[in-house]
């Protein structure tokens, strides 16, 4: 262990450098026009991981490749884990908001800012580093790893489910684990135990055959806009409630040693209010914002289009409107009957004045495994070991819906080890890593290999 952990300190400024390099390339997979760019940073991966001593292979799928690497062999029967990860990243939109262009990698105050950076680049890239400390320095690795790196995590990891199924055999392993979550702060590292899953959809309410004069016509025709506004307003109440009949079926309380787990999380509402920028905080009436965000489900508008969006105004009934919405979900809510429900209520509450169009999206059950085990638990010690703090459990709300094929497919668990910091700007303007939290998490992984061989 003195050997990589002297190998991780000696090198972390060639790390740093390799991983802006890796985030230099735009591997955005919702877009079309980056598809030769995913590709390039697969090939990118494969290289790296060739010259840290790893074997790597680039596999074609339907849409944008996984890249797959392994440990050299050993002989005898040693304990097998996934290292899972994604190379693919959100669109950088907008662009103006950015201080430093989202692919042109820049350090400023100890963290490197890019598109990727911490979602997810940078937190799979320490565990890379950790196992090239063990190659290179010919340190003793007591197990087998295989790194699983996909390039459409953001659009739903249809192929990644896929490949899954077809190398069941050789992705055989005790446990997965993955760093694409967070953690409360560097003095709480975290171990999730939790994440929410989802359900998506596109609602489109469409009224006259084009835009209409609204001096000549509005007040007679139905103006789609208005009516979709409407619909979804109603679809949350005052105490923050969703309205939809059946949405909280089966949903369980949380225990109060969960409770008491939030409490102990260190951003109070005030804090979490600046953190976001509102002028105050809403949600779920009686509900702490930690409970809110984590562990209770949700229904959002994620984007909102209808009508005449330039400069200046436009008189006119637009002839639709339409609106991309998401639910978050939590254990024992299955998201295909929630889509169902909210479609049937979604139709209910839509006037015969204009037509509804409704169109599925992506769908994840929520994730849950009990944080009391052994993977667990030596997980939680490397934590400690490693960022020099006691660990905290958490729920996040976000959705990793590979994390649930592998349960079903290969019937292991996940270890999430999130390294991203609540102001690391995942999916917005300024996405940024700590490069603490880098070093501190290649530390982390190196420090896990040995435990995890050792239960
Ligand atoms: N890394 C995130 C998931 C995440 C972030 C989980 C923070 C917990 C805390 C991942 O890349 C992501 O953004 N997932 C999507 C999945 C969706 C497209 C189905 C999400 O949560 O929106
Ligand atoms: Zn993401």
């Amino acid at each position: 262990m003195p050997t990589v952990t002297r190998y991780l300190r000696a090198n972390r400024l060639r790390f740093e450098k390799e991983l802006c390099e890796y985030l230099r390339l735009p591997s955005i997979s919702a877009q079309s026009n980056h598809k030769k760019d995913v590709c390039a940073t697969a090939d990118w991966l494969v290289r790296h991981c060739r010259g840290i001593g790893l074997r790597a292979k680039k596999h074609a799928t339907g849409f944008h490749p996984i890249v797959t690497a392994t440990t050299p062999k050993r002989a005898g029967k040693r304990p097998h884990y996934l290292i899972y990860g994604h190379y693919d990243v959100q669109p950088a939109e907008p662009l103006e908001e950015w201080a430093s262009p989202p692919f042109e990698p820049t350090i400023r105050k100890g963290a490197v800012y890019a598109r990727g950076a911490t979602d997810n680049k940078g937190q799979h890239f320490a565990h890379l580093k950790a196992v090239e400390a063990y190659l290179q320095t010919g340190a003793d690795l007591p197990c087998d790893l295989t790194f699983v790196i996909e390039g459409e995590e953001e659009v739903g990891s249809e192929s990644l489910v896929t490949f899954l199924r077809e190398k069941k055999r050789e992705l055989k392993c005790e446990g997965i684990v993955v760093s694409d979550t967070g953690m409360p702060s560097k003095k709480h590292p975290a171990l999730t135990y939790s994440l929410r899953g989802v359900t998506a959809m596109e609602v489109t309410v469409r009224g006259p055959k084009a835009d209409l004069h609204s001096g000549i016509y509005g007040g007679s025709v139905d103006n789609p806009a208005m009516v979709l506004c409407q619909m979804l307003g109603a679809l949350r109440n005052n105490n923050g409630r969703i309205t939809v009949s059946g949405f909280y079926e089966g949903v369980e309380k949380l225990t109060a040693y969960e409770r008491k787990q939030m409490k102990r999380l260190p951003i109070n509402q005030a804090e979490y209010r600046k953190l976001v920028g509102v002028p105050e905080l809403c949600g779920e009436k009686g509900y702490t914002h930690h409970e809110q965000r984590s562990a209770r489900p949700t229904l959002e508008i994620n984007g909102l289009t209808s009508g005449y969006q330039g400069e200046g105004s436009k008189t006119i009934v637009p002839a639709w409107a339409s609106a991309k919405i998401t639910c978050r979900l939590v254990p024992n809510q299955d998201p295909l009957r929630i889509n169902r429900m909210l479609r049937k209520h979604l139709k209910k509450s839509c006037p015969s004045t204009v037509k509804l169009e409704i169109k599925d999206g992506h769908g994840a059950e929520a994730y849950y495994v009990s944080p009391t085990g052994p993977m667990a638990q030596v997980a939680l010690e490397a934590l400690h070991e490693s960022f020099g703090h006691e660990p905290v459990l958490l729920r996040e709300g976000g959705s990793i819906p590979i994390i649930n094929e592998f349960k079903k497919v290969l019937g292991a668990d996940s270890l999430l080890l999130g390294l991203a910091l609540p102001d690391d700007n995942l999916h917005s303007p300024n996405e940024k890593f700590d490069l603490d939290c880098f070093h501190k998490g290649a530390q982390m992984s190196a420090l896990l290999w040995d435990k995890l061989a050792d239960i």
